[in-house]
């Protein structure tokens, strides 16, 4: 059913958001915005905000973002037809009847489309014309060929606002333009320009394959690297996946969908093979977009990018995904190495490197536990016991209530085994260390060592500190002298290594024998440099033996094929390692 936009703007307007949202989270008035505790996600330290002047929330935490309605079916999860009468009869209003769409609106919509077909095909133009020349050598360099761009539907945005002035010439109405997100209106003077220019662009289409928005990308650096077209009649960013229209037919076929950050990732991977590629639209993935893809496939796998920003969008999705899960629907999650995204596993590694990461995929209880235990010390009954508060506060956000408890019989599950894994090894340790107790840590003449030569050498070890900034000791002591030291190299690119020394070693140097040695030894910046290099690698290539070692422990215990798989793969990166020395 359709609203008069009217009716529901008034509604926006006589309905205060923080008095809605106060009823429930305590608030704090702070300049013009309310803060507080969020609502959907847990927290300690309030990251959600509210602005009643524009009427809506956002968390800075976990991205959760919307107006009055959007909460109520959201927090509240009402119904959206439950939401709208609840919120008239807050405002003391009459909820219009039901609006069927007017002849008038239907010959707009259909104009709007036509506009946006037309912009499409300019821009589609434009890239194979002279003034393209440039675009297109920045798609081939990314390893898109002519062909895929056409299928696609790429263009290119040309600058001085060559849209609008086809929009003249073509006497198509700029009005509408602006509507459309396509041209701007300056807001002093009275006049026009292009919104997108000197951009590749990759148009969104509905599921009827008709363009409804634009993604464009710069070629060179610049803000924003992508600008996306604002949410428009025809757009709605957090229920649209771009390429949804050309993956549907193997996402059914296939009963999976893969489900990644970027416009590029989609294309790389469907030129690879991989036609049922997906990815959500310059927005964090909504709710609305896991409904989507439900239709058409029970568990969706989630790939992001390998660096930070991609893993802690993962844990988003993976909350996003829990209160709404139901039997039989659910999501996996694909983990890819290090800075990879899709697009590099493809070019650089290959497609099978993607495939294998593919098959490694794990469940959604598989990963949120993980999430759980990650970074935790579980040795004593305290913690462990936070450990199951907080399990199960997020178990308890599942609404199906089958859904939940077999995810509540399945964290007493793990309680357990974590319980009387602890038992039998007589020390209490952090999961990490229990995983690794069974045998002795290899790595640690590597990792002393890669740590004193960057304590020593602090001016080289700048050059390596993004290669090495993710590398994990697994010595306790070690790590967190590793990571402080990483810390400190990041904050003050001039540190000297005595300012180290006085911070990480605490002025007790006999614990670090190491470094005395490397101070007496007199090393040219080359050798340093050289010997550095060696160090991470032979670090890497001892730890990756150490996992392999323990996952083949693991594996007598409990052989799945899963954890072979991943035994195999370790034999493969050592292997490679080995070779590349
Ligand atoms: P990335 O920065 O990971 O882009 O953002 P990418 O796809 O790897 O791009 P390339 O490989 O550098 O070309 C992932 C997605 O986030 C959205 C876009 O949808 C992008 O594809 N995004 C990113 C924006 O909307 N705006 C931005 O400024 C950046
Ligand atoms: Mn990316």
């Amino acid at each position: 059913m359709a609203f008069p936009p009217r009716f529901l703007d008034e509604l926006r307007e006589r309905i205060t958001l923080s008095q809605l949202i106060g009823k429930k989270v305590k608030l704090m008035k702070r300049g013009r915005e309310y803060t507080g505790l969020c609502p959907f996600h847990h927290e300690k330290t309030p990251s959600f905000t509210i602005n009643d002047d524009k009427g809506f929330y956002h968390c800075f935490g976990c991205g959760a973002h919307g107006d009055i309605i959007r909460y109520m079916t959201d927090c509240e999860k009402m119904p959206f037809m439950e939401a709208i009468e609840y919120l008239a009869h807050m405002a003391g209003m009459e909820i219009p009847k039901a609006t069927t769409v007017s002849p008038e609106r239907k010959a707009e919509y259909q104009t709007e489309l036509q506009l946006m077909e037309e912009a499409c095909l300019f821009f589609q133009k434009a890239l194979f014309s002279e003034r393209g020349k440039k675009a297109r050598d920045y798609l081939k360099s990314r390893g898109i060929t002519a062909e895929v761009a056409k299928s696609f539907r790429l263009g290119y945005a040309p600058s001085g606002s060559a849209l609008l002035a086809y929009f003249n010439e073509k006497k198509l109405s700029v009005a509408k333009g602006i509507q459309l997100g396509l041209i701007v209106q300056a807001q002093e003077r009275k006049t026009q320009h292009d919104y997108f220019y000197d951009r590749i662009m990759f148009p969104i289409l509905n599921r009827r394959k008709q363009v409804i928005a634009f993604g464009g990308r710069l070629m060179e650096k610049g803000e924003p690297k992508y600008l996306n077209s604002p949410e428009t009649t025809l757009f709605h960013k957090g229920e649209q996946l771009y390429a949804l229209p050309q993956a549907i037919e193997t996402i059914r076929k296939k009963n999976q969908a893969v489900l990644v950050e970027g416009y590029m990732d989609v294309i790389a991977l469907h030129s690879a093979g991989f036609t049922n590629a997906v990815a959500p639209l310059g927005t964090a993935f909504t709710e609305n977009q896991i409904k989507l893809l439900w239709q058409s496939c029970d568990e969706p796998l989630i790939c992001f990018d390998g660096d930070t920003a991609g893993r802690k969008a993962t844990i988003r999705a993976m909350n996003r995904a829990i209160p709404i899960l139901v039997p039989g629907k659910s999501m996996q999650f694909v983990f890819l190495p290090d800075t990879f995204d899709p697009d590099d596993m493809i070019r650089k590694k290959s497609p099978q490197a993607f495939q294998e990461a593919i098959n490694n995929a794990k469940s959604l209880s598989y990963t949120l536990w993980n999430s759980l235990i990650e970074g935790r010390s579980l040795d004593t009954p305290e913690r462990r016991a936070k450990l199951e508060k907080d399990a199960t506060e997020l178990i308890e956000k599942i609404q199906h209530e089958k859904v939940r408890s077999y995810y509540l019989k399945d964290l007493k599950q793990k309680l357990w085994q974590l319980e009387h894994q602890q038992k039998t090894n007589k020390r209490s340790l952090s999961f990490r260390e229990a995983q690794t107790i069974t045998k002795p840590k290899a790595d640690m003449l590597e990792g002393r060592m890669l740590l004193a030569y960057l304590i020593c050498y602090p001016q080289t070890a700048q050059n390596f500190i993004e290669d090495i900034s993710d590398l994990h000791l697994t010595e306790n002591v070690m790590q967190s002298m590793f990571s402080k030291t990483i810390n400190l190299l990041i904050e003050n690119p001039d540190i000297t290594s005595e300012q180290i020394q006085k911070s990480v070693l605490q002025d007790k140097p006999e614990t670090f024998p190491e470094i005395e040695m490397l101070q007496k030894s007199n090393r040219n910046q080359i050798d340093v440099q050289n010997e550095l290099e060696k160090w991470i690698q032979a670090f890497r290539f001892k730890a990756l033996q150490n996992e392999k070692e323990i996952k083949l422990q693991e594996f007598t215990q409990n052989p799945t094929s899963e954890l072979w798989n991943q035994i195999v793969n370790l034999k493969k990166e050592i292997e490679k390692l080995s070779t590349s020395e």
